[in-house]
């Protein structure tokens, strides 16, 4: 009996591992790409209404869409894929992330329930709210820092093209562009693969002269009244024809007090403490001369000195 129940338990235990595990490899190799975690009802949400482009950048815009792009890579926020050319990144938002999952959803609108049902719907409208608040700033105010070529946040009935991409395992997906929201831009590379390259072979020089592009193009956006509450600094910045960009706008904000400089100081803070944190991990043997480096570029751009052991971490 005893040895009947046990077997019944260890069959349990073994189908509950088994499920993990196939589920967290499905994640790992497919990163969950799907055609319904980058399409939403948007008929539900607030209108960003963006104005539709001259003719002569819409066909620039639809060249660019018809050639393939590849998958290369994720955040919390979005799916990229790379142009056949090299030149460009398509993202699509993943409103996975940004509704109610299922068992959310089918909770009955009687109390309790409805209280949890309503305040994850505000939490995640919040998240949508943002990102596509975030979207809508850097195209119309932040172009040339984001190096957008184009912003699709609402449905169209205009672009009457599909695009070609090809998913993290190489299957074909032919996505309508009318009915999905997506984002074009330049591809360049991330600031952390720049200083890890010019690290590797001890360019310290030019490792210098990317951050302080990074910590420039920061303070631009400042004076600008812009700043971008994703702290990734590594990963969300980059360079593009030589030019230090914004390649993740969707956590950037509008807002005027940061033009203050005792607004800012606390920001730049931020992005110099993982700079600072970055380098002293990955590349500790040029760590006293750059952290140095960020200290005096710190104090030249706001005053005031940066201590990176008591620098405020988030
Ligand atoms: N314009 C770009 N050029 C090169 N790589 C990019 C570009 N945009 C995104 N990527 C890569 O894709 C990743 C995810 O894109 P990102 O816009 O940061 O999405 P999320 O908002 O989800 O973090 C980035 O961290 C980067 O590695
Ligand atoms: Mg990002």
């Amino acid at each position: 009996m005893i040895s009947r129940r046990l077997k019944i338990l260890f069959a349990i235990g073994l189908s509950a591992i088994a499920f993990f595990a196939t589920t967290r490899l499905y994640y790992y190799v497919t990163d969950d790409f799907t055609m319904s975690n980058i399409t939403h009802d948007m008929s539900q949400e607030r209108e960003w209404s963006i104005p539709r482009v001259p003719l002569d950048q819409e066909t620039r815009i639809k060249a660019i869409l018809s050639q393939p792009f590849t998958y290369i890579g994720k955040g919390a926020q979005c799916y990229a894929f790379e142009s056949e050319d090299h030149q460009y990144v398509l993202k699509f938002f993943k409103f996975k992330h940004l509704r109610p999952v299922w068992y959310i959803r089918m909770l009955p609108s009687i109390p309790p329930f409805k209280n949890i049902k309503v305040e994850v719907e505000q939490r995640k409208r919040r998240k949508l709210n943002m990102l596509f608040d975030g979207y809508a700033e850097a195209w119309k105010d932040y172009r040339q820092e984001s190096d957008l070529i184009y912003v699709h946040l609402q449905p169209t009935d205009y672009l009457n093209q599909s695009v070609i991409l090809y998913d993290k395992i190489g299957i074909k997906r032919v996505i309508p562009l009318d009915e999905t929201f997506f984002a074009l831009q330049r591809k360049g590379v991330t600031f952390k693969h720049q200083i890890n390259k010019q690290l590797a072979i001890g360019d310290l020089p030019a490792a210098k002269h990317s951050i302080d592009q990074i910590l420039q193009m920061y303070i631009r956006g400042y004076q600008r009244g812009f700043s971008d509450q994703d702290r990734g600094v590594m990963d969300n910045t980059g360079f593009v024809d030589g030019h230090a960009f914004h390649l993740d706008v969707g956590r950037l904000k509008r807002d005027d007090n940061i033009r203050h400089i005792e607004v800012y100081q606390k920001d730049l803070k931020q992005a110099v403490s993982k700079i600072d944190d970055f380098i002293k991990k990955k590349h500790p043997e040029h760590y006293p001369q750059l952290s140095a480096f960020l200290s005096d570029q710190y104090k030249l751009y706001t005053g005031s000195d940066f201590s990176a052991a008591q620098s405020e971490k988030i």
